[in-house]
């Protein structure tokens, strides 16, 4: 039987003959050295595999490197170093530690939930480029400024290039990993992408703004973003995280209508951490005294949308907007002078109504707008337990004449922007 376990001092010997014992024995003295993560692959007593993530300083956290995997050659091929590395991974999460980086295959890191690591904004040192890929994976969950340079314990040096990662080691056992039974979960954990997102898990953050147009997704991470990385480009519905003063945030385009936004938003709550979206939208004015230009915080979505069916409720559902986002996004609103309305939206799956007067019905209870998106927004954050909030711009009015020119538009979208953004 093969078991993942911390290494003992009576294992340094068995250690020695398997992997570059020089840099290892170093490192075991220095203060990188977490005994947790210094684990070997023990068969029936023998010690058959090693596996070693050392900690670097990454934008000044405490940070995990794959420093060595090696496995002896009489058991390469048989999946060993795929078990100490998902081993390695369950326990630096269970540490605390939010990223782990490694050079090398990235063919064989990806099988791992690496990506390239940039995408996260960590770079790599200049001594390692010449080894491989760097890639990072994410562990957990955060939200502080982890990204640079990572920079290595001393213990590593520009002379010891060749000893450093066991790139090479990996090479070898990077085919067949059948042979040894992997528990599915680990399996699933591997990557977070769905068939519309192919960001893996880490690369959303916390919160996220929806317009419904993607190329509206791009246009806030290009202007209003710093350092705004893409994490999905399938279907061409572009997502984007960046920095906003200081604090990470995440932009994607959400489509138009409850069964693309139910998609997308669903995703983000449940395959990734996402616990907050804001929907950027626009909306046709209903009542009287609704403006072109006005911003409207939906605080609740009435629908004639067979959405709700799905929860399978003794009766009809209130689809609401998160009461603290409501009253901050008032709070923002008010500060920068700017005039929002709060109250009933309708979120409709019909655009062109065969009886437009229809929508009538829904002013005379007091629904002061029409859109396409908002219910569904609200229904899967309740079935998750996590917050929405929609911010409409009226950009036509259903029973009043007059239409926005494209820069009032752009205007009106920058106001609902900048208020979201204030929320994050
Ligand atoms: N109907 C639905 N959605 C809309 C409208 C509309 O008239 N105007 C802007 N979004």
């Amino acid at each position: 039987m093969i078991v993942i376990r911390k290494e003992r001092t009576t294992d340094h010997n068995a250690v020695r003959e398997i992997t570059d014992f020089r840099l290892i024995e170093e490192l075991r003295k220095s203060r990188s050295f977490i005994p947790e993560l210094s684990l070997v692959a023990d068969c029936d007593n023998k010690v058959i595999g090693y596996l070693l993530f050392v900690e670097v300083d990454i934008g000044g956290y405490k940070e995990l490197l794959l420093s060595h995997v090696a496995v002896h050659p009489d058991f390469q091929k048989k999946g060993i170093a795929r078990l100490l590395i998902n081993g390695a991974h369950d326990k630096a999460r269970e540490l605390g530690y939010h990223f782990a980086v490694a050079n090398g295959e990235a063919v064989f890191f990806k099988k791992f939930g690496y990506v390239p690591a940039m995408t996260y904004d960590i770079e790599q040192p200049v001594f390692e480029k010449e080894n491989g890929v760097y890639m990072a994976k994410y562990l957990n969950f955060t939200e502080l400024p982890i990204f640079g340079t990572p920079v290595y314990p001393r213990e590593y040096n520009m002379d010891r290039v060749e000893e450093i990662h066991a790139a090479s080691d990996l090479k070898k056992d990077e085919n067949v990993i059948k042979s040894v039974k992997v528990p599915s979960k680990e399996v699933k954990n591997m990557s977070s992408a769905t068939p519309h997102n192919e960001a893996e898990l880490g690369m959303i953050a916390a919160t996220v703004i929806m317009p419904g147009d993607p190329l509206r997704a791009k246009y806030i991470a290009e202007n209003f973003l710093s350092g705004a990385v893409q994490f999905n480009a399938v279907r061409n519905m572009f997502g984007y995280t960046g920095l906003y003063n200081g604090r990470r945030v995440s932009v994607m385009g959400s489509g138009m209508g409850m069964p693309s936004m139910g998609i997308y938003s669903y995703e983000l709550y449940n395959n990734y951490d996402v616990e907050t979206i804001i929907r950027i939208g626009s909306a046709g004015g209903l009542l009287d005294d609704i403006n072109l230009r006005d911003v409207v915080i939906a605080q609740a979505a009435c629908t004639d949308s067979n959405y709700v069916y799905q929860y399978d409720l003794p009766g009809n559902y209130a689809p609401i907007g998160d009461f603290d986002l409501i009253s901050q996004g008032v709070e923002v609103a008010k500060k920068e002078n700017k005039k929002v309305r709060v109250g009933n939206v309708a979120s409709t799956d019909i655009f062109y109504n065969n009886y437009p007067d229809v929508n009538k019905k829904w002013a005379s209870m007091g629904v002061l707008c029409i859109e396409m998106e908002t219910a569904a927004l609200y229904m899967n954050a309740a079935a998750a337990g996590k917050k929405a909030l929609s911010i409409l711009t009226i950009s036509d009015h259903l029973f009043k004449e007059g239409e926005l020119s494209s820069s009032e538009r752009q205007t009106g979208f920058n106001d609902m922007i900048k208020i979201a953004l204030e929320l994050v």
